[in-house]
Order: structure tokens, then sequence, then C-alpha cells
């Protein structure tokens, strides 16, 4: 991982929330839904600095643990904020990260492989609240998958071999 995005996770986990890093949707649920779509990444094709930038930003401004239906798109605005500051991305790749973040509670499924990988992984994190993932709930081949067979470590070792490096920077 650069120094650059350990940096950016820094600024993003300073940022004032609610929680704790150990809370249903604190970064401890941010760094499994990376790893989530890293693993996904290696057959769905998805772009690797949208679904990094999407596992830190997706949940990084809820203001509480339940019903919060906004959550999404303020997470989204504030990647925008921090763009070409912190961060920087193509505008098409942008789109996709600003586009998986609002809608990833509202939207069912997405064709898109990038943004697909990104709600997958998110969705694959459900077993934190005692969840067991559903398959039909998951875009992508991969995650189906790995939602019938109800855990995701037969799989662990493919996040050593995903380029994780190569994070687009300013
Ligand atoms: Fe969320
Ligand atoms: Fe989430």
């Amino acid at each position: 991982m650069s120094a650059q995005f350990d940096s950016l996770w820094s600024i993003v986990i300073a940022a004032p929330h609610h929680r704790e890093s150990h809370s249903v949707h604190g970064p401890d649920h941010w760094k499994r839904v990376e790893r989530n779509a890293l693993i996904l990444a290696t057959r769905t094709g998805a772009i690797v600095p949208v679904i990094r930038l999407f596992a830190l930003f997706h949940d990084s401004r809820r203001e509480n643990e339940n019903h919060d239906p906004n959550h999404g798109r303020r997470g989204a605005d504030f990647a925008r904020s921090l763009r070409g500051i912190h961060f920087d991305l193509p505008d098409d790749h942008f789109e996709l990260l600003h586009e998986a973040c609002t809608w990833h509670t509202d939207g069912k499924h997405h064709k898109n492989p990038t943004i697909a990988t990104c709600w997958d992984a998110d969705r694959l994190d459900l077993g934190r609240v005692g969840i067991v993932p559903d398959p039909s709930y998951m875009s992508t081949g991969f995650a189906k998958e790995i939602a019938s067979h109800g855990s995701i470590d037969p799989w662990l070792h493919l996040t050593h071999i995903v380029q994780t490096s190569p994070f687009t920077g300013i």
C-alpha cells in the first residue's frame, strides 16, 4: 500500500465522526470491504483505485449506526472535497466512485464491473451483523459464488496477488 493511501486513510479517520473503529460501519468494516473488493477484482476486472477509495469513503460520513439514508451521498461528496488535494482520479473513474458511494444502499444491482464489485464487497461483510450474505443480492458471479459458500476464507490468498501499489496520486 502506498504511503499516500495510508495518509489518506489517516485524514478520513481523523475527520469528525460518531463511531469507534470497531463499530458496525467503522474503519474495521471499511478494511474488510477493501479486502473483499480486492479479492473480487481478481476476476471482475474492477478498477483498483476506485474500489479502494469506495471502501474508505462509502460509510465515512455516517451520522448514526441505524437509519441514515443519505450517508452514501455524504461520503461521495466528502470524497469530492478531498479530490485534487489528497488524491486524484481521472474524471470517468471519479464518476464511478461517486455513483458507487451515493447509491450503495439504494441500488440493487449494477452492470458496471467496478460499481458491482464495490457493492458486492460491502454486502459480503454482512456477517459482522449476523446476516449470512445472500447470493441474490450480489451483482457479480464471483460474489454469488462466495456468498453461496458462506465464507470468503477460501479466497483470502487472492489478496496477495492483487496489484495494490499503483494508487493514482496527485
Ligand atoms: Fe453504508
Ligand atoms: Fe458499508
